[in-house]
This record gives structure tokens, sequence and C-alpha cells, in this order.
């Protein structure tokens, strides 16, 4: 295990009507807020009313950063950033799932900053401070509830960057389940294989000596595996929303990468595809991760690939054996939620994937557990495409 520092600042609020809580936690930091949600949902379940009775009940003036798209746009980042400085705001409230938190995140380091906020994604800007960010999330699957990312896409430069600041870390974060049973089948199947990819990227590392962290990943993965099905079967089982709510937050807040090395190659590879063609992140994830595994396997990483079937699939046997049993069992997961199983399927060109192998290693090899260059991504492509 490696030395490491964790700090988990974000104050969570979890369960049924944990909403009375937001108007204490917001006044804490002043009573103007910008509230950046997505494209209706939040109306259409009743969360926004709710929140407007909060604003009223406690004098909290607003002004609404609306529309944010899933996959969000650094041009709703230019007029979230442009609203805080007209009205004076004081805390970005986001509603939402991860792009509604992303997004917040965005604006609030962008308020302080001259330039274009994008300047942070490119590299050309460091992020010193930013606005206080709260949530209420409706959505499990990117933990960005509770950790310091913010992944924002640019359509002029058919481009997808991440930040990551401890300033834009969720001073506090509602999490009732109750509000993820209004969540669609396919995206509650793209977030449980969000959260299990997030998984994947920190437990297939080179690390050794992490017992804790592998034991607790394996937890999660379990989680996923057992709660995601029943959630598509039955929205509003509470037991099976709050299990994988308290999954996703887990998944990535800081917990799981302690003391590790990470991978994070099927991350930074679907990215690419979401960038130019707008796709749901999980189903991009839950196409590429069985055949970054089958392409990954070899004498090295076959331990440990052993031990995710072993523990998680339950599947004993010659080591070679199971760690291919357990990619199976994983593609054979996902088709199960019910998730498309190649590029081609969702309309992916095959002579754009040189340019996104190029993209994804424009900034140097991917990947820790076993490391990618260009040829390597190709072909992970190619075999993803094929499905
Ligand atoms: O826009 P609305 O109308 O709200 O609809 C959303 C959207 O269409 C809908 N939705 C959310 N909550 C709902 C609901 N529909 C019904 N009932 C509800 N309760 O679901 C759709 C997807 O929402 P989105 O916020 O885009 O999903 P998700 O939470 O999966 O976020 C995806 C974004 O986060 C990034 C992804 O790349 C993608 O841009 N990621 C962020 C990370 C982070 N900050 O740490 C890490 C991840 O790996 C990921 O890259
Ligand atoms: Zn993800």
């Amino acid at each position: 295990m490696l030395n490491f520092n964790v700090h988990f600042p974000t104050r969570i609020r979890f369960g049924r009507g944990k909403i009375e809580e937001l108007g204490g936690e917001i006044l804490a930091y002043g009573n103007k807020v910008l509230l950046v949600y997505g494209r209706g949902s939040i109306k259409r379940n009743g969360l926004y009313e709710q929140i407007m009775q909060i604003f009223r009940d406690n004098s909290i003036a607003y002004v609404e950063l609306s529309g944010v798209q899933a996959n969000p746009r650094i041009s709703s980042v230019h007029q979230g950033v442009k609203l805080c400085r007209e009205h004076g705001v004081q805390l970005v409230l986001a509603v939402g799932g991860g792009s509604a938190i992303d997004c917040a995140k965005a604006v609030a380091a962008g308020v302080g900053y001259e330039g274009d906020p994008w300047d942070f994604f490119t590299g050309k800007a460091r992020i010193n401070h930013a606005l206080p960010v709260g949530a209420v999330l409706t959505l499990a699957a990117t933990g960005s509830e509770m950790n310091s990312n913010a992944v924002i896409s640019n359509d002029e430069t058919a481009q997808k960057l991440g930040i990551g600041s401890p300033v834009l870390i969720p001073r506090f974060s509602i999490l009732d389940p109750e509000y993820t049973f209004s969540v669609p089948p396919e995206q509650t199947a793209a977030g449980t294989v969000d959260i299990m990819s997030h998984v994947f990227e920190q437990y297939f590392s080179p690390t050794p000596g992490t017992f804790i962290q592998d034991r607790l990943a394996e937890a999660i993965l379990k989680t996923c595996i057992h709660y995601g099905p029943i959630a598509i079967a039955e929205p509003d089982n509470y037991e099976a929303r709050a299990n994988l709510m308290w999954a996703g937050s887990l998944a990535l807040n800081g917990l799981l990468k302690a003391g590790k090395r990470t991978d994070w190659a099927t991350h930074d590879i679907e990215h690419e595809i979401s960038a130019l063609y707008d796709i749901t992140h999980g189903l991009g994830l839950a196409i590429l991760t069985p055949h970054w595994m089958r392409y990954v396997l070899d004498a090295q990483t076959a331990p440990r690939l052993a031990e995710y079937a072993r523990n998680v699939w339950n599947i004993t046997g010659e080591e070679t054996m199971i760690a291919r049993a357990g990619i199976e069992k994983t593609a054979e997961f996902f088709e199960s939620l019910r998730l498309a199983t190649s590029l081609s399927a969702i309309g992916v060109e095959e002579n754009r994937l040189a340019e996104m192998a190029t993209k994804a290693t424009s900034r140097g090899t991917l990947g820790a557990f076993k490391k990618l260059e260009y040829q390597d991504v190709l072909n992970i492509l190619h075999a993803a495409y094929g499905g």
C-alpha cells in the first residue's frame, strides 16, 4: 500500500425526507443561490416545487440555470458564470445527476476567474478558489455528489475533458433514494455500470498490499450486481435505490483509491466516444469494459482478474480460466441490463475510431494496471465496434 492523504468534507444527508435540511445547509453560505438543473426531470417528479417551497420558507433568493444537457456543455458553464456575477450568487446548488453537479462545479470555479473557464480543462489555468457547491442528487452513477471532479464537453473543439480540485467538492449533498424512483430503466442500468466501472478503474491496479481497499471494492461491485436488476424491475424499491445510491458515492469519493495507483483507461477512452457522439457515459463503459478486460488479460494481470472472478462471481478453478470466466460474466451481466454491446449498434462510425484513439492518447500512455499506447486503444475500439 502507498502513502496517502484523504479528506471527505461533504456533509451527506442521506434518506427519506432529508430535503428538509436543505434550507439550513444553504443559509450557512448565504441566501443567494444559483439553481442548476437539467431538462425537466425535476419538474416532472415534483422535486422542483419542493425546492421552491424551501426557498420561500427560508427567504432564499435564486436565479436558475436550467436545461443543462447530459454531457454538460461549456456554453452552460459560461451562462452560469454570467448569472452568478450579475446576481451576486453565494452558493451554486445542483439538483440532478452528474451532469448538473459537474456543470455547477465548473460554474463555481469560473466565477472568480477572468478568462474562459475552459482554460481549467485544457490545463491553461489552475483552479485556486470556487464558490461553494451543494447538491441534491437524483441519479446514482457518477459520485460527483461527494468528489472533486467535473467533466465538461466543448462542442466547438469536440472535446470532453475533466477537472479536479478540492475546492469543488460539494459542501453538502442530499441523497434521498426516493428521488431516483423516476430514473428510467436504461439510465438506471447505465448508472449501475458507471458505478461498477469506477470500482474497476481502482480495483485493477498494479499496487500490491491493498487488501482492505480491494474488499471494499468487491462489496460495492456485489451491491451493484445484486441491486441493479432489482431497481430496474421495481423502480420504487427503496432498498435497491438506497443501496445503489450509497454505492455510487462510495465508489468515487477517494475511499477506494487511497494508497493505490489507479487505471482509468476505460474512462479515458469512453470520454472520447461521448465527446463525438453525445452518448450516455455508462452505456459507453458497458460496451468498452469487457473488451478492455479481454485485451489486458496476460500473465501479469491474470491473478487480479482471477481474484475478481473468485470473490465477486464465486468462480473457482485454474487462474487464467477463471479470469476469462469472470470477464464473460461481466459482459453477460451488462447484457442482462439490456444495454447495447457494440459501438456499431449505437451509431459510432468505424472510420472515426482512429481519431478517438489519437485523442485518447494525446496526453500520453493510458492506464496503470496495463499501459496502453495508441495501437492498443485502437485495437480495443475495433473490438468494441464489432461487439
Ligand atoms: O436533464 P434531466 O431532465 O434532469 O434528465 C436526466 C438526463 O436526461 C435524467 N435524470 C436524472 N435524474 C433523473 C432523471 N430522469 C428521471 N428521474 C430522475 N430522478 O437522466 C439523464 C442523465 O443524467 P446525467 O446527469 O447526465 O447522468 P449521470 O449522473 O450519469 O452523469 C453523467 C455525466 O457525468 C460525467 C459523465 O461523463 C457525464 O458527462 N461523469 C462525471 C464524473 C464525476 N464528476 O466524478 C465521473 C464519471 O466517470 C463521469 O465521467
Ligand atoms: Zn464514470
